[in-house]
């Protein structure tokens, strides 16, 4: 089953560039850069990734991506990513980025899309890896500034097909970006969301409802509703699964506890994804060897999966 897992070529569909940031990388950035980060070892950045919520990651997450100033350092960071990609045999790629966690710090958006956009040229060039830019808001700041995001992407349209929306979930429902959403429809940019993550189906509900997504990323919650699972199904609404991230962030109990393959052969679009895989513990093929090894899915399984990555995809 690893091998198989190996050798099927992939698509990823959730994934923060910004999670991608592995320790060697950050303590090399903050030398070079002069920044000060709060560990002295790669065993205590390890330590520290330990989480209890959602909130208790995106802390340590944020304070993490303090490290990336120059353009060389988003270069750096996404083509790391992408030979990983390369080696795990990813060949299709939907990355988010947070550009309001770098602007907020004073770093230019040109600096941020330049330096990751050169990485994704580069490797459909020399790992022939196509790939998509989503730019995500950040939930927990204003819709205002969610706009002025969407005004700071203007030069740089073609680059980007589709924004998102991540951050603390609870108490940042979908309906305060109604608008913006609503903006970049009409921009022409596709539209994904998290939400089921750790709110309710009501975010789910609202996230479809009120913010017209493409996919839904997480959206495990779902099966708190029997009305849900069924619209999600009759309207093959994708949700983008990230199974070691919910382990980690505790939004489901353990592996064995976790019901992507019930929404699976329930019938619903789900698609396997790594989300932070620097700080959950594994890439794109470790998630799907732990539905192998803890929930005992089978060959049928894993095959379905990886198919509904590339039909979920915007390609
Ligand atoms: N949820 C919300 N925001 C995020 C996540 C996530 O899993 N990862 C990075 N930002
Ligand atoms: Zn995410």
């Amino acid at each position: 089953m690893k091998d198989l897992i190996q050798n099927l070529p992939k698509a990823e569909l959730h994934l923060h560039i910004e999670g991608t940031l592995e320790p060697e990388l950050m303590f090399r950035l903050a030398k070079k850069n002069s920044i000060k980060i709060p560990y002295k070892t790669i065993e205590e950045v390890k330590e520290a990734y330990s989480f209890n919520s959602l909130q208790s990651f995106l802390d340590i997450y944020y304070a993490g991506a303090n490290v990336l100033i120059e353009e060389q350092d988003f270069f750096d960071l996404t083509w790391a990513y992408l030979l990983t990609c390369k080696a795990q045999n990813i060949v299709h790629t939907e990355i988010m980025f947070d550009p309001q966690t770098h602007t907020n710090r004073g770093i230019k958006f040109k600096t941020v899309i330049n330096g990751i956009t050169k990485a994704l040229y580069r490797a459909k060039k020399e790992l022939e890896i196509s790939s998509f830019l989503i730019m995500s808001f950040l939930r927990h700041l204003t819709q205002e500034e969610a706009f002025k995001t969407l005004k700071d992407a203007e030069p740089f349209k073609d680059k980007i097909l589709a924004v998102g929306l991540d951050s603390s979930e609870l108490g940042n429902p979908p309906s305060k970006f109604e608008k913006v959403f609503k903006e970049a429809k009409k921009q022409g940019y596709k539209l994904v969301a998290h939400a089921g993550e750790e709110g309710d189906t009501s975010y789910i509900w609202d996230t479809l409802n009120l913010l017209h997504v493409d996919r839904i990323d997480h959206g495990i919650r779902c099966d708190e509703d029997e009305k849900l699972l069924e619209y999600l199904k009759e309207n093959k609404i994708p949700l983008t699964v990230c199974p070691l991230s919910n382990v980690k962030l505790k939004a489901v109990k353990s592996m064995k506890n976790h019901n992507i393959l019930k929404l699976l052969k329930y019938g619903l679009h789900v698609t396997v994804n790594s989300d932070d895989p620097a700080c959950f513990g594994g890439y794109l093929n470790e998630n799907y060897e732990a539905l192998v090894n803890e929930l005992g899915a089978t060959k049928e399984d894993i095959e379905k999966l990886v198919k509904n990555s590339f039909e979920d995809s915007f390609l």
